[in-house]
């Protein structure tokens, strides 16, 4: 066993033993609207819910060299507005796409041949094949080090038919894809525990 102090390491070093360990991570799909009308659309593994009677999530997004937020923060930073949507393994190359720094004038849903579908209380569209989405307006923001967290409250959750049985989400029709550390990603492999208290 080998100890490593965060503070004598590199940050490369601490960024690839933290992105190793907290896996799998789930992936926000986030979808944005520029303040010109443009859509993004960017993977954030750095993303959970923290709240879930009352749905709020959150993510991450790495304030870049030079101090310029990426297109999604200055997005949401700006409208208030974003929409995530839950990545399948159907889409899981299309999502792999729309991580390309495009300029901030061209839309990652072009760029990975993606359907737009139209949000309903928010402007930024739903991918149209993600079989979740949620829309959430943006209620609480907060810098730490590199990175800017955004919280967004839950308005509005789309659920494709697909996945619900009985008016109910069924884990088995979600094939959801997670991430592991360097270029790996998961799929869903289902192990049921049993409870005996
Ligand atoms: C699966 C995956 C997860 C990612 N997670 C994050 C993340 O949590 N935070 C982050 O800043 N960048 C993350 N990235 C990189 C961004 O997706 C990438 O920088 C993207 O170009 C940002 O787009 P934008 O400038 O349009 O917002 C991730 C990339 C991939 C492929």
């Amino acid at each position: 066993m080998k100890e490593f102090r965060v503070s004598d390491i590199d940050t490369q070093v601490s960024s690839r033993i933290i992105k190793s360990a907290v896996t799998p991570r789930p992936i926000g799909w986030i979808s944005t609207t520029s303040a010109d009308g443009v859509d993004n659309l960017a993977p954030f593994s750095c993303y959970n819910y923290i709240s879930s009677d009352y749905p709020v999530v959150m993510f991450s997004s790495k304030v870049k060299q030079g101090g310029k937020p990426k297109d999604t923060a200055w997005n949401v930073a700006n409208t208030g507005e974003f929409v995530v949507n839950v990545v399948t393994e159907r889409l899981a190359e299309q999502m792999d796409q729309t991580s390309a720094e495009l300029p901030a004038d061209e839309s990652e849903f072009d760029f990975a041949r993606l359907e737009r579908a139209d949000s309903t209380h928010v402007t930024p569209p739903r991918v149209a094949d993600a079989l979740i989405s949620l829309e959430c307006t943006n209620i609480e923001s907060l810098d730490i080090h590199d990175r800017a967290v955004f919280f967004g409250e839950v308005e509005t959750f789309h659920i494709d038919d697909e996945v619900l049985v009985n008016g109910k989400v069924e884990m088995d029709h979600l094939d959801t894809v997670g991430r592991l550390g360097g270029p790996y990603y998961t799929s869903v492999n289902r192990m049921e525990l049993t409870r005996e208290f």
